[in-house]
């Protein structure tokens, strides 16, 4: 299958799932139907997100030795960037078939891979986290789910830690959309009913194609 019939199959999926009652269980889904050979998984750039890499570039902020959790992490590129800026990284995802592959992508890791799901997370991750970062989770998954997740990761960050958020915006009044659903500024500010303080919100168009808009979030804890 091409890109644009990944992409068309992860949203079968997900309705599918959703009018299920099981909004989570289309992950697992499409990573074993990738893994088996039929497609490729849609948000899997194979390098690290680059909005990320801006970002560590931009700031002159020493990361070495610090702890980083990396939400959703997908196929692990973003994880394996922040353990070779010497970050001790935490990694997980909800589906098993994308946890094992990232261990056969990335067998010397000294990232921490693990199946998890974000709205069951272990005790221990909370407020454990120098870093937390989060890309194109939130906007992948509905209401109320959406709203435990928020809670969930911003538990994670640890006092004096940072979220780094990157994911597709939109206005309050532009339309919903479909799946993946574009966040608002307002959702983006429920952070801070969690001890999270917004310092930088960079909203921009990512170039396409096609042109997606894309809010990068940073936030600090209070
Ligand atoms: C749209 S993908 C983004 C993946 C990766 N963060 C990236 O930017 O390429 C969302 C990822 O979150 C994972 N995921 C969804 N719900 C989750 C949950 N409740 N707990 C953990 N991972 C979850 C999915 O399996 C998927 O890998």
């Amino acid at each position: 299958m091409n890109d644009d019939s990944m992409k068309a199959r992860a949203k079968d999926l997900a309705r599918k799932a959703m009018l299920e009652g099981d909004p989570l269980s289309w992950f697992e889904t499409l990573y074993s139907e990738a893994r088996a050979g039929q497609g490729s998984i849609p948000w899997a750039g194979m390098k690290p997100n680059p909005h990320m890499v801006r970002w560590v570039e931009d700031s002159d902020r020493h990361w070495e030795g610090k702890s980083a959790l990396v939400i959703g992490c997908g196929l692990g590129d973003d994880a394996e960037y922040l353990s070779a800026l010497g970050m001790k990284v935490t990694a997980f995802d909800l589906s098993d078939t994308a946890i094992a592959w990232c261990k056969e992508r990335f067998p010397g890791s000294e990232t921490d891979y693990r199946t998890a799901n974000l709205l069951q997370a272990p005790e221990e991750w909370i407020g454990a986290y120098d870093l937390v970062f989060e890309s194109y989770t939130l906007q992948s998954l509905p209401y109320p789910e959406r709203c435990r997740a928020i809670e969930a990761i911003s538990s994670f960050v640890s006092d004096q830690g940072t979220l780094l958020l990157i994911c597709m915006g939109r206005d309050a009044d532009d339309p919903e959309g479909d799946i993946p659903w574009p966040l608002t500024r307002e959702e983006l500010r429920s952070f801070e009913s969690f001890r999270l303080r917004i310092s930088t919100l960079d909203d921009f168009i990512n170039s396409g194609p096609p042109p997606v808009r894309r809010f990068r979030v940073e936030c600090n804890k209070t």
